[in-house]
């Protein structure tokens, strides 16, 4: 809450190329929030650099995510698009944080974890700090509402207790965040492996539908998909391959899962699949050809960074000098 306006904010890294998952389970709802609250989304750079990045690839993709965000949706003259490390206090404020912060929550995270078997050679101390710098971006803004994945509840929990903590020793500073989990599309499952989520770093190329794929390689993949036995097309926890294809049909059709069920009664996987597909590339279609026409033209790219940086600064600049004179720093 900034004066007596609610606000919204999420991020999303611009490591590897965006899946239909964070389409569907992130970018696609950001747009889709009442006027009344002002939303912010940024592209966390500083996140990203917890695992190894390639420097062109990763100025090339900070690039590419803010075009998807324009894409899907999001005009930036109704939400403040911005780059992470172009305000500062992002930084200022996650170092703060981190006093705030005990090692043994941080201990408990179960993304930590998860990255530190899979970068065992690089378990740095800014992977164990992520969660807290994801904290200072949402408490900078005040966020009353943040969208995110069904993997980051728990540190959107931590970002609570964080904010909680702090208010009780210095008096109300932050708003305590809610998540907002979307109720489908919030967990898009492999599609060779579908008990584990669709992941940008999946090594397996056909696992893995992403919103920049052509066409061809859409349908391809969802043909190759792997299904259950039997040769019904319903939603069933034991027939996790197909629930996932019917939420992806759901999502991207707007149908329900009684409709899907009906229109595939007596049909095989075969044909349910062509259509997952088909229904899928026609959506991501347009997204793809603003995409394309954007990335034409960085010098506009630019300026919505620039201009998302100055609004983001002001609001940002804010909150943390209240929070520099609550804990006692000299102006
Ligand atoms: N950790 C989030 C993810 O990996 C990205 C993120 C960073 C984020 N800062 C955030 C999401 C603030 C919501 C709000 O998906």
């Amino acid at each position: 809450m900034i004066g007596d306006q609610k606000t919204i904010l999420s991020g999303v890294q611009p490591s590897g190329n965006l899946t239909i998952g964070n389409y569907l389970g992130a970018i696609k709802n950001f747009s889709a929030f009442p006027a009344e609250y002002k939303p912010f989304y940024c592209v966390v750079d500083l996140h990203a650099i917890t695992v190894r990045q390639v420097p062109a690839e990763l100025r090339r993709r900070t690039y590419e995510t803010l075009a998807l965000y324009i894409a899907s949706g999001l005009d930036p003259e109704k939400n403040v698009l911005f780059v992470q490390s172009h305000v500062p206090a992002h930084a200022e404020l996650g170092w703060i944080l981190d006093c705030y912060t005990m090692f043994g929550e941080l201990s408990r995270m179960t993304q930590f974890k998860d990255k530190s078997a899979k970068h065992a050679d690089n378990i740095n101390a800014g992977l164990f700090t992520y969660p807290v710098l994801m904290a200072a971006d949402i408490l900078l803004y005040q966020a009353d509402l943040v969208p995110i994945g069904a993997d980051q509840k728990q540190h959107l929990e931590l970002t609570r207790n964080i904010a909680d903590r702090f208010n009780q020793v210095y008096g109300e500073t932050f708003t305590v965040p809610e998540p907002y989990i979307a109720a489908t599309g919030m967990k898009i499952m492999s599609l060779q492996e579908p008990t584990l989520k669709m992941s940008k770093s999946d090594p397996n190329p056909n696992a893995v539908v992403r919103i920049l794929d052509p066409r061809d390689e859409i349908l391809r993949k969802f043909k190759r998909a792997v299904t259950d036995s039997g040769a019904e097309v319903r939603f069933s926890p034991d027939k996790p391959g197909v629930s996932n294809l019917m939420t992806i049909y759901s999502c991207f059709s707007g149908k329900t899962f009684a409709e899907i069920e009906a229109e595939f009664a007596g049909k095989g996987y075969g044909d349910f699949k062509t259509a997952v597909g088909e229904v899928t590339a026609d959506a991501l279609a347009p997204v793809q050809a603003e995409f394309a026409r954007l990335m034409n033209d960085k010098a506009y790219l630019e300026n919505v960074m620039k201009s998302g940086a100055e609004q983001a600064g002001y609001y940002a600049r804010k909150t943390l000098s209240k929070v520099r004179r609550k804990i006692g720093f000299v102006n």
